[in-house]
C-alpha cells in the first residue's frame, strides 16, 4: 500500500476515507464549525454562516481578522525572505527586538514560536542565572494557584491544573505553588531555594482572575530582597488586551522577565521572552535556541501590529468597550441572578461565572447558534476576548445575543 502511494504523484493520491476531525489527533474537544475566512470581528464558516467573534482565537487576533496592515506585511516579507535561521541576523526580528525592549524597558528579547516555549525559556533562564552567580541551590520556580503557563513539560510543571498534568508524571522537579493574591503565603515561600516567581497579572485559563496590585508589588519587593527573579506571563493578558501595551504597566510593577505570544503577531506563530537588566546575562551563546523563533514573517507581522497600535487609539477603544462590556454583563447578571454572576477581568479580557446547574458551555453553544462566538474558561466561566478594534455596535449586538442565549438556556 505504501509503495503504491509513493509511486503516485502527490496530486494523484486519494485522501484516506476519514473526516478531517478523525484525522486530527483529538487533543481538542473541537466545536463543529469549519472556519474559512474572517474580516475584522467577523468569521465565516464553510456553510457561509457569519459569526461575531468575541474570542479572537483566544486573545490572539487583537487587530481582528485579515487586518490589511498585517496581510501586507506578511505578503511583502514572504516575497523577500522566509527563513535564514538564527545563525544570522535579519531585519524583521532585529527591529522587533529593539522595538519590544524599548517599549518594555528591558534589555534583550529572545524569540520562539509559542507561549509555552517562551515560558520554557524563562524557566531555563532563571535557573541558569542563579547557577552563573554560584547559587546552584536556587532551582525552585514558584507559580500561583490557578496558573496556566502551557503544555510542554516545564510550563506544565508550573501550571496548577490537575487535569492537564494527570498521567504525564514525572514532570520536572523544582516547582512549587503560592496561593494567588496571598501576600503572606508568598512571603513564607520565597526563600534562598527560589530561582524565580512566575505569575500572570490576569489569569486567563482558570477563569479570568485579576492579580491584586499589592500582591504583584509584594512579589517585586520579595524577589529583590531575597535574590529571586520575577517573571510575568503576559501571553494572554499582554499586547494591549487590558489597555496598555503591557499588563505590567497597569499594575506599575516591572518584572525581570516578561513572556509574550498569542497577540504579538496578530495570529502568526511567535513567542517572546523579554529580559531586563537584572537578568540580562542569564543565558549565553549555546544555552538556548529555536530554529524558527522570530522568523521573518511572524516578526514582520508583529512589527505591523505595533505600527497599527501607534497609529490608532487602541488603548482608548479598549477602555471604552471594556466599560460597555462590564456594564452590559452587570445588567445581565442583575436580570438573571440565578444563572449569571458578577463579571470580572480587565480591559477586554472578561469572565463571568455561570451558576450551577447551568453550564457555561451550554450558553456558549446557544450563543454560537445565534451567531456569536465566545469562549469558556475554568470554574464554569464564560470568557470574552474580542478583537481590540471591536466597535460599540458590535459590543451592543454581542450583549444582546448573550442575553438571548441565557434566556434560551434558562428555558
Ligand atoms: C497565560 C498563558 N501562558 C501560556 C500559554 C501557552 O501558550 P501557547 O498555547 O502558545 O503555548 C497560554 C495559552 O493559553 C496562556 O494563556
Amino acid at each position: 500500500m505504501l509503495r503504491h502511494l509513493t509511486r503516485l504523484r502527490p496530486h494523484q493520491r486519494e485522501l484516506p476515507n476519514v473526516t478531517a476531525t478523525d484525522a486530527l489527533l483529538p487533543t481538542y474537544g473541537r466545536i463543529p464549525v469549519t472556519v474559512v475566512s474572517g474580516r475584522g470581528c467577523t468569521l465565516v464558516d464553510s456553510d457561509g454562516n457569519e459569526y461575531l467573534d468575541f474570542i479572537a482565537g483566544i486573545a490572539v487576533c487583537a487587530l481582528g481578522h485579515a487586518h490589511p496592515a498585517v496581510t501586507e506585511a506578511v505578503t511583502a516579507q514572504a516575497k523577500r525572505l522566509v527563513h535564514a535561521s538564527n545563525l544570522y541576523s535579519h531585519e524583521p526580528s532585529g527591529t522587533l527586538a529593539r522595538e519590544l525592549v524599548a517599549r518594555a524597558g528591558m534589555v534583550h528579547a529572545f524569540f520562539c514560536n509559542s507561549g509555552t516555549e517562551a515560558n520554557e525559556a524563562a524557566i531555563k533562564l532563571a535557573r541558569k542565572w542563579a547557577y552563573r552567580r554560584g547559587e546552584s541551590q536556587r532551582r525552585t520556580i514558584l507559580a500561583c494557584t490557578g496558573s496556566f503557563h502551557g503544555r510542554t513539560m516545564g510550563s506544565l510543571a508550573a501550571t496548577d491544573n490537575a487535569k492537564y498534568r494527570e498521567g504525564f508524571a514525572p514532570l520536572p522537579e523544582g516547582f512549587g505553588f503560592v496561593r494567588f493574591n496571598d501576600v503572606a503565603d508568598l512571603d513564607a515561600k520565597i526563600d534562598e531555594s527560589v530561582a524565580a516567581f512566575i505569575a500572570e497579572p490576569v489569569q486567563g485559563e482558570s477563569g479570568v482572575h485579576v492579580a491584586d496590585a499589592e500582591f504583584l508589588r509584594a512579589a517585586r519587593r520579595l524577589c529583590d530582597e531575597r535574590g529571586a527573579l520575577l517573571i510575568f506571563d503576559e501571553i494572554q493578558c499582554g499586547m494591549g488586551r487590558v489597555g496598555p501595551l503591557f499588563a505590567f504597566e497597569h499594575f506599575g510593577v516591572r518584572p525581570d522577565v516578561l513572556t509574550l505570544a498569542k497577540a504579538l503577531a496578530n495570529g502568526l506563530p511567535i513567542g517572546a521572552m523579554l529580559v531586563g537588566e537584572r537578568a540580562a546575562d542569564g543565558l549565553q551563546p549555546g544555552d538556548h535556541g529555536s530554529t524558527f523563533g522570530g522568523s521573518p514573517i511572524p516578526a514582520a507581522a508583529a512589527l505591523a501590529h505595533l505600527r497599527v497600535r501607534d497609529e490608532t487609539q487602541l488603548e482608548k477603544n479598549v477602555r471604552a468597550r471594556s466599560e460597555q462590556v462590564f456594564a452590559g454583563l452587570r445588567a445581565l447578571s442583575e436580570r438573571h441572578p440565578r444563572i449569571i454572576g458578577e463579571p470580572r477581568g480587565l480591559g477586554l479580557l472578561v469572565g463571568v461565572s455561570v451558576c450551577e446547574p447551568y453550564e457555561a458551555k451550554a450558553i456558549q453553544t446557544a450563543a454560537r447558534e445565534r451567531g456569536l462566538l465566545v469562549g469558556t474558561a475554568g470554574g464554569n466561566t464564560l470568557r470574552f476576548a474580542p478583537p481590540l478594534i471591536v466597535r460599540e455596535e458590535e459590543v451592543e449586538r454581542a450583549l444582546g445575543v448573550v442575553e438571548d442565549a441565557v434566556d434560551g438556556v434558562e428555558g
